[in-house]
């Protein structure tokens, strides 16, 4: 059994780079790739946000590298993936995870919020994607697994770009994955219901606020990054080897 398992769900001698690592499900995430067995690269716009990740992953025997990557910056985005593959010799995943979510009434939603979402949420994880394959081809492939969310199959008001990143996010790991299945690379995505992660837990801190969304989740409860990481996992193991294209919903029937 302990066999079978290593040799499905296990990332022994596998590269792994999460993109916005320093908390949430990023946090989780690169953590649980390291417990498979990967070594990870992990990124934030700041350094000393990292610290708490790094430790994590070194405590549990994991090896990590940590990245300053701003989403909004190609160029930084293309010097972080090449800094992770030239410190490891290789690069065999990566999770595009780094996201926001400015909400805001369609009417009065300003460019500037409009741009930030898309360049953060949609052009950025593309343009990652693609530097990333770039490596991966010349490897004989890899795994992309893109963090979408719920909220690119439910509309509820306020979230035009958000929605409108994630469900871009969604088609564009479609493409990818026919592609670049020539390549060898798969391309997923997981789509997390609500998850109380530090940057959504003030949006839940009224009773009343908190009861109506769980009134929408069919489990009956929100999710925690715990609840995300492990299909990521899944997702860059040789156990989905025959999988592209798919997106995975963790979202307790949120979607529904
Ligand atoms: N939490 C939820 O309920 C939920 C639901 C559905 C989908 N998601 C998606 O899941 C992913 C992670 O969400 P989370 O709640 O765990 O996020 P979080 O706690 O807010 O963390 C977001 C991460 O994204 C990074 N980030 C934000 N803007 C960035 C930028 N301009 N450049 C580089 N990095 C940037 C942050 O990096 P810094 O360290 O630099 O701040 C941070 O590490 C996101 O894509 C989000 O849309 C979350």
């Amino acid at each position: 059994m302990q066999d079978y398992l290593r040799h499905s769900f296990g990332l022994e001698g596998k590269v792994a780079l999460v993109t916005g690592a320093r908390e949430g499900i990023g946090f989780a995430t690169a953590t649980a790739l390291a417990a498979a067995g990967a070594r990870v690269a992990v990124t934030s716009r700041s350094a000393d946000g990292l610290l708490p990740v790094l430790e994590a992953i070194r405590e549990a025997g994991g090896e990590a590298l940590p990245l300053t990557m701003e989403m909004r910056d190609l160029a930084s985005v293309r010097a972080g993936i090449e800094r992770a593959a030239e410190h490891f010799g290789q690069l065999n995943v990566l999770v595009n995870n780094a996201g926001i979510a400015i909400r805001a009434p369609s009417l009065t939603y300003t460019e500037a919020d409009w741009t930030e979402v898309l360049e953060v949420d949609l052009r950025g994880p593309f343009f990652a994607a693609q530097a990333t394959a770039a490596i991966m081809a010349r490897s004989g492939g890899g795994r992309i697994i893109n963090v979408s969310s719920v909220f690119a199959h439910k509309a509820m008001g306020s979230r035009a770009a958000y929605a409108a990143s994630k469900a871009g996010l969604e088609q564009m790991t479609k493409v990818l994955a026919v592609e670049w299945a020539p390549y060898g690379i798969t391309v997923n995505a997981v789509a997390p219901g609500t998850v109380l992660t530090p940057s959504r837990e003030h949006l839940f801190v009224t009773p009343e606020a908190l009861a109506e969304r769980l009134r929408i989740i069919p489990l009956g409860r929100f999710g925690e990054p715990e609840d995300i990481a492990p299909a990521i996992v899944f997702l860059a193991s040789p156990a989905a080897a025959w999988i592209t294209g798919a997106v995975i919903n963790i979202d307790g029937g949120m979607r529904l």
